[in-house]
């Protein structure tokens, strides 16, 4: 098991990871004094952990249909119905939209209660559990309203892992593999555990150095800003993760087209991507025009085009990257239809999937 601290000014906690490290949830819920327990858990019952106090169990659903503020409201009145109060405790046990929810339901009940999470995905592992971002989405776009709420605790079950489909898991390797150009060793040939442990310590880095995204943790965003305009171009058939994938190889093309790496760097962006098995192509139901115009409108951006990109100095945040060098590496990109880039999404072998699915993150 590993056991990553994240220390913050006024607030720290452990993230741990492991086989089963989910059967620590009475020892953490008793660490925090919390007298009783309201679940969240968008997982059947027999994943859910004993907490050691009074609990009610709440389903959820993974997926951006239930990430919205009435399922936040629909939260809250339970919590009050049930009269928890701030010397409780909330917990989540789910993908990604479950931990965003649920860590905003909790920011807001009575102003903050602590929330333990139990990320279930690979994705949510490496990524959306740890750092303490809470977000849901409005009809007009994805997490627009959220907080930044530091969980208590957070218990990174590797057994989780072994229930998920195939592309679930590549999902949570988007995220992995752009670890790559923003600060972790190679974690290619690592055991799974070693590569989640490896991509939480540099987050965990990261944020500690810029918990409220004024600078650094932007570099977080590696690969996303074609990655968001990909899964919005193909109506979220490419999820996050995948999306994240092309967006680094295309970061990394876009990088070299600057004059910020070389060719050796440029061609490291794709063999990364493709030695976990993610795509590296562009979709070809995406068109150029629609992602540039698509990628103006990225949260990073001020107006004009805004990447990531690497460089002399590591990978930081660029503005005002010229159009029509977006356009032209973009064109340059490899192309495939939509349905030969995506991995087949059968169960694991032998076993039996659970439902669950991270379709999007930022
Ligand atoms: N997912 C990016 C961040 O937590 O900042």
């Amino acid at each position: 098991m590993a056991s990553i601290p994240l220390r913050l000014r006024d607030h720290s906690y452990d993230v741990l990871i492991g086989p089963g490290v989910r059967t620590s949830l009475p020892e953490v819920v008793g660490r925090l004094g919390a007298g009783r327990a309201v679940v969240v858990s968008a997982r059947p019952r027999e994943w859910v952990p004993d907490t050691g106090v009074e609990t009610l169990l709440l389903p959820a659903r993974d997926g951006e249909r239930d990430k919205t503020l009435a399922t936040v409201e629909a939260l809250c009145r339970e919590f009050v119905r049930f009269g928890l109060t701030r010397s409780d405790v909330v917990v989540s046990c789910g993908g990604g939209t479950t931990t965003d929810v649920v860590g905003l339901a909790a920011a807001l009940h009575h102003r903050g209660v602590p929330v333990v999470h139990l990320p279930t995905t690979l994705l949510a592992q490496v990524d959306a559990g740890v750092g303490g971002k809470t977000a849901v989405n409005l009809p007009e776009g994805k997490n627009l309203v959220g907080t930044y709420w530091q969980p208590s605790a957070v218990l990174c079950d590797t057994d989780y892992l072994t229930t998920l489909p195939r592309r679930e898991l590549l999902n949570g390797y988007g995220e992995i593999a752009r670890c790559h150009f923003i600060g972790a060793p190679d974690l290619r040939s690592l055991p799974r555990a070693e590569q989640i442990a490896a991509s939480v310590r540099l987050k965990a880095r990261v944020v500690q150095a810029d918990e409220r995204d004024a600078g650094l943790r932007h570099i977080l965003n590696y690969g996303h800003t074609l990655g968001h305009a990909l899964e919005k171009a193909t109506g979220f058939a490419l999820r996050h993760g995948e999306g994240v994938a092309v967006g680094t190889v295309f970061a990394g093309r876009l990088a070299g087209a600057l004059g910020r790496i070389g060719r050796a760097r440029v061609a490291e962006h794709h063999d990364v991507v493709r030695s976990y098995g993610l795509p590296t192509a562009v979709p070809s139901e995406a068109g150029t025009a629609d992602l540039v115009r698509l990628m103006r409108h990225d949260k990073k951006a001020a107006g004009g085009l805004t990447f990531v990109l690497d460089g002399p100095h590591g990978a930081e945040l660029v503005h005002d990257v010229p159009s029509d060098v977006v356009t032209h590496v973009l064109t340059g990109m490899p192309r495939a239809p939509l349905a030969a880039l995506v991995a087949a999404d059968a169960p694991p072998a032998g076993r039996a999937s659970v439902a669950t699915t991270d379709p999007a993150r930022s």
